[in-house]
């Protein structure tokens, strides 16, 4: 497995390329959500590289950004167990560097709302690095996980202006047996926490089906001590594996302090 850590070193590289590339943007903590997304990279792709760098643009609360979990020795020892070819992992100056002429596309309408409303500056930030990755990495292929629906959503929408040539696809949540959706921030809950994570996606299945029981969905995450910051019917239009989405339960909320998303999309 190759390591570049500047644009420059993975230049050559990516010119010295005969293969379809597949490209996997991560913040690192790896989890078997990210491998999900490196395993369906590498039965796509000729070759497959996945970045790692914690974009502090996206972050609009500092201390979420001090206490991102960073396991990076961890992290490559699982990339080069399951075979990846390449490992981008620059560092800030050289994403965003002091004289800085990059003119990094913005988000469009899709931003709107959710996220865009409860974490301000946080999809400019996303699509700001994820605009200057796909810009040097140059991919054939890029793979996002849907628990960010919303910001699946938005990096659709940029690229498709920006980046015709780019295929973007959406790969399915990964779920503990609980039904927790698998999410680096997950390393910062207390077992005890863990269990009580499971209530969201208890909560989201059964409003895919009893969509008036919104308030009955918010009282039960509060009696597992998860306050809900939206929990939300979205129509959405998301082609995945499993065909044409077009509806999505969306949520957002804190356990233990902790911020965690999660959503159930579906056709209907
Ligand atoms: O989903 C993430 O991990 C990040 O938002 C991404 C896409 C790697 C950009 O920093």
């Amino acid at each position: 497995m190759k390591l570049f850590f500047t644009r420059d070193k993975w230049r050559g590289y990516r010119e010295s390329l005969e293969e379809t590339l597949g490209f996997v943007p991560t913040m690192g903590a790896l989890h078997n959500g990210h491998l999900k997304l490196v395993h369906q990279a590498k039965k796509e792709m000729g070759k497959v590289v996945v970045s790692i760098f914690v974009n502090p643009k996206q972050f609009n609360k500092a201390e979420d950004l001090i206490n991102y979990p960073k396991t990076l020795e961890n992290d490559l020892r699982i990339l080069k167990a399951v075979g990846v070819d390449a490992v981008f992992l620059p560092i800030t100056s050289e994403v965003y560097p002091k004289n800085d002429t990059y003119e990094s596309a913005l988000p469009g309408t899709n931003a709107l709302g959710l996220e865009g409303d409860f974490r301000p500056g946080h999809f400019e930030g996303v699509v700001n690095v994820v605009d200057r990755l796909f810009h040097w990495m140059k991919p054939d292929t890029a793979y996002f996980g849907q628990k960010d629906l919303q910001q699946c959503m938005v990096i659709k929408e940029f690229a498709s202006v920006k980046y015709p040539n780019l295929n973007i696809v959406t790969v399915a949540t990964e779920r503990e047996n609980t039904g927790l959706a698998m999410s680096s921030r997950n390393m910062r809950l207390s077992e005890k926490g863990r269990e009580k994570a499971s209530a969201i996606y208890e909560v989201l299945s059964r409003l895919k089906d009893f969509p008036q029981e919104i308030q009955w969905g918010i009282n039960y995450l509060a009696t597992k001590d998860i306050q809900t910051e939206y929990l939300e019917p979205l129509e959405i239009e998301l082609h995945t594996e499993a065909g044409l989405m077009n509806r999505a339960w969306v949520f957002a909320g804190y356990l233990e302090n902790i911020r965690l998303i999660d959503n159930i999309i579906y056709y209907r």
